[in-house]
């Protein structure tokens, strides 16, 4: 097969905060995707940069009395480190604040404009008179004109979820100066997609994008496409829009802009021709992977605009889920907005891009990342069944064989099945079916364990009559630990590259172990991963939950307005009628008693003035038993059941405190409560 030359990005951070682990879905996705290929033998360039523009990055500039500049430097380098820590190997890493990008940007704008597809109008805003600024809708907050929740954003709710006009919210206030916005008149650039609605509705067929995506692009065209308001008033932070006093690009327009900046930086640097990769008929490919928050930039606007300037299209927009952290969307509040660098701070990299790789496919859907279950899932697959392989067949090579690897494979039939997997596995990756990959490969490590279990070489060294079968049963292990090894190379990095120098023959690529290793001489084998602890998942927790706290005191919203495929909005309050939907009652704790096997649970029997309740409380660390007895508490009596290792638990008590042994359940004088409602 001919080489393939490809370009991959993956979207561009923003610069006015810091990576978090959600971030890195798609920064691991893409970066297994890039090493696939090249460990194919195919060409693949993975370029990125910084998306350095925009109010929220002025805005967050002005806050911390730095230039914009220098804050978007200093976060270009914290977001390299991050990036790097998490191995994720960049050809090339820019910024949109760029010289490459306003030159690009320029004139992809001005080959718009000369095609017909620049429209100027006039149009109304929200204005801050004592700011002198316009308002972008993000900054503007109020009460919803539907629900009447007070404090909602100037474009949705996050209340009832009703989206509207700027124009409509109830007492509309600036989040920048408090003071009331006037409407203002300004004149503004358009770009004009519904130019483009006849190509758009062509490219959806070209298998470009994933069904879901092509579905939603559907109703986005059948909606009507809205000329796009591609430019903003001074002050702004981005770059100035050619033969204009004081407009500027919005930021969305240079952003995608970047990655063709980022690429001719690159090729600039390294020597490649630019033109063979962007130029309308080139052969090169050409994947853009992005959270589905963004799909709408990437699938309506982008292909829109590099047709207008005559550059060719992506290859495939490839649009991930969200990232969920114990089932539960990511919360400052709940601490989950776990960042890189802390996660670095306590536990190694290649755990985390293994968890995602065994999570992901090529579907839109969210990907939960259950810290137990991480632990568990490392411990148990990479730990007990892949590095295990060759922890128990290395050893004896070395000790007892010179490091001499037999002539040949004890059981070559077993060995073909780690042969044959190969195009299977390969178009699982391609695919970007990974969570496949990382099953096949299991099934395949479990047969190695079973092999060695089977054949016991720890007995047979023992007996000179059967020692000498041990080199080739272990030769054997190292060898299909070889083949898992190269499987998993896109995902783990690190660790071939330590099996690479203890396998002592050079680097591996995908076709490595159609050629077992033979009468060769291997290097001693080290550990080349170890165990994750539950302390360093708590003290990576806990250092979170400082830094978040820390920084909640400088924060004025810096996130952005984006499409309508974005989840949710995170909400840290419920209303009244939600709180009014808890049935909470005074009980009495008829018995208390342990729970055999469960660390942190009582059994409760509770007296509800007549009913009895079964509940499971976490509270065993604060209380005996016998204490609780004869005791009043309020719980939730309309919880619904659920069932537990050890039972149904049919509601839950109330306690309060910080944990520990500081947890206390209400306890007031005994009397006639029990059953009492409490509000
Ligand atoms: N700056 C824009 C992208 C411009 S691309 C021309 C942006 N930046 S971002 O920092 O908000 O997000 C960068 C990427 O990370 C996006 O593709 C986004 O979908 C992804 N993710 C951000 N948070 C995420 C999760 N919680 N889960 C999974 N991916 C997430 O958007
Ligand atoms: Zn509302």
């Amino acid at each position: 097969m001919s080489k393939r030359k490809i370009l991959v990005t993956s979207a561009l951070p923003y610069a006015n905060g810091p990576i978090h682990l959600g971030h890195m879905v798609e920064y691991i996705q893409t970066d297994i995707w890039a090493r696939f290929q090249r460990l194919r033998g195919n060409t693949c360039y993975y370029v990125c940069a910084d998306d350095a523009h925009g109010t929220p990055i002025m805005l967050r500039a002005q806050q911390e009395g730095i230039e914009p500049q220098k804050l978007i430097d200093k976060s270009n380098i914290e977001h390299q480190a991050d990036f790097a820590g998490f191995n994720i190997a960049f050809d090339n890493y820019h910024s949109t604040h760029s010289d490459e990008n306003r030159k690009l940007s320029e004139a992809i704008y001005l080959a718009a404009k000369n095609g017909g597809h620049i429209a100027q109008k006039v149009i109304k805003q929200s204005y801050d008179a004592k700011a002198e600024m316009f308002l972008p809708d993000r900054f503007i907050k109020g009460e919803c004109p539907k629900c009447h929740a007070a404090d909602q954003y100037g474009d949705n709710c996050e209340n009832c979820g009703a989206t509207y006009a700027t124009t409509d919210v109830i007492n509309p206030y600036s989040v920048i100066t408090g003071t009331t916005p006037i409407e203002k008149d300004s004149e503004h650039y358009f770009f004009k997609l519904n130019n483009f609605d006849a190509f758009l509705k062509e490219w959806i067929k070209s298998d470009s994008v994933q069904p879901e995506i092509a579905n939603k692009m559907k109703e986005w065209l059948q909606d009507g496409l809205n000329d796009w308001d591609i430019s903003r008033d001074t002050p702004y932070w981005g770059f100035k829009i050619p033969n204009t006093e004081d407009k500027y690009f919005y930021v969305w327009l240079d952003a995608p802009i970047g990655y063709l900046a980022s690429f001719k930086n690159y090729c600039t640097k390294n020597n490649i021709d630019f033109d063979a990769f962007w130029k309308v008929d080139s052969k090169a490919e050409v994947h853009h992977f992005i959270g589905k928050d963004i799909a709408y930039f990437h699938t309506l606007f982008w292909p829109a605009v590099l047709k207008s300037a005559n550059y060719r299209l992506p290859t495939a927009v490839h649009c991930h889920g969200f990232l969920k952290i114990n089932g539960l969307k990511m919360s400052k509040s709940r601490g989950t907005f776990i960042q890189a660098r802390v996660f670095l701070n306590h536990l190694p990299p290649e755990p985390l891009r293994y968890y995602y790789a065994a999570k992901l496919s090529n579907t839109v859907d969210d990907i939960d990342l259950n810290l137990e279950d991480f632990q568990l899932r490392i411990n148990s697959d990479l730990i007990g069944k892949v590095i295990n392989i060759a922890s128990r067949t290395a050893s004896f090579i070395s000790k007892k064989f010179d490091g001499q690897l037999a002539k040949e494979l004890p059981d070559t039939t077993l060995y073909q099945q780690f042969i044959d997997i190969s195009d299977s596995l390969a178009d699982a990756y391609e695919t970007r079916r990974y969570s496949k990959a990382m099953r096949e490969i299991m099934a395949l490590a479990n047969l190695a364990n079973q092999y060695i279990h089977e054949n016991q070489p720890w007995v047979l060294i023992k007996d000179d009559a059967t020692k000498e079968q041990v080199q080739g049963i272990c030769t054997q292990g190292v060898n299909m630990f070889r083949a898992l090894i190269t499987y998993l190379k896109p995902v783990l990095p690190e660790l071939a590259e330590k099996s690479e120098q203890f396998l002592n023959a050079g680097a591996l690529n995908w076709n490595s172990p159609a050629t077992p290793l033979l009468n060769t001489r291997i290097n001693k084998f080290k550990p080349l991963m170890t165990r994750i602890e539950k302390d360093k998942m708590d003290a990576m927790l806990e250092e979170n939950k400082q830094v978040l706290e820390a920084m909640q005191d400088s924060q004025v919203s810096t996130t952005s307005a984006k499409s309508p495929l974005k989840s949710d909005p995170i909400s840290d309050t419920i209303e009244y009628d939600d709180f009014a939907k808890i049935d909470l009652r005074v009980v009495k704790i008829m018995k208390a008693a342990h729970v055999k096997g469960a660390d942190k649970l009582l059994q409760l029997t509770l007296d509800l003035g007549g009913e009895t309740r079964n509940v499971f409380a976490g509270i065993k660390s604060a209380y005996d038993p016998s204490e609780l007895e004869g005791k009043m508490t309020v719980m939730v009596a309309n919880l619904a059941p659920r069932k537990m290792r050890f039972g149904i638990s049919e509601g839950m008590v109330l306690a309060a405190g910080a944990g520990g042994e500081d947890l206390f359940v209400l306890n007031p004088d005994e009397g006639a409560l029990a059953g009492m409602r409490v509000k």
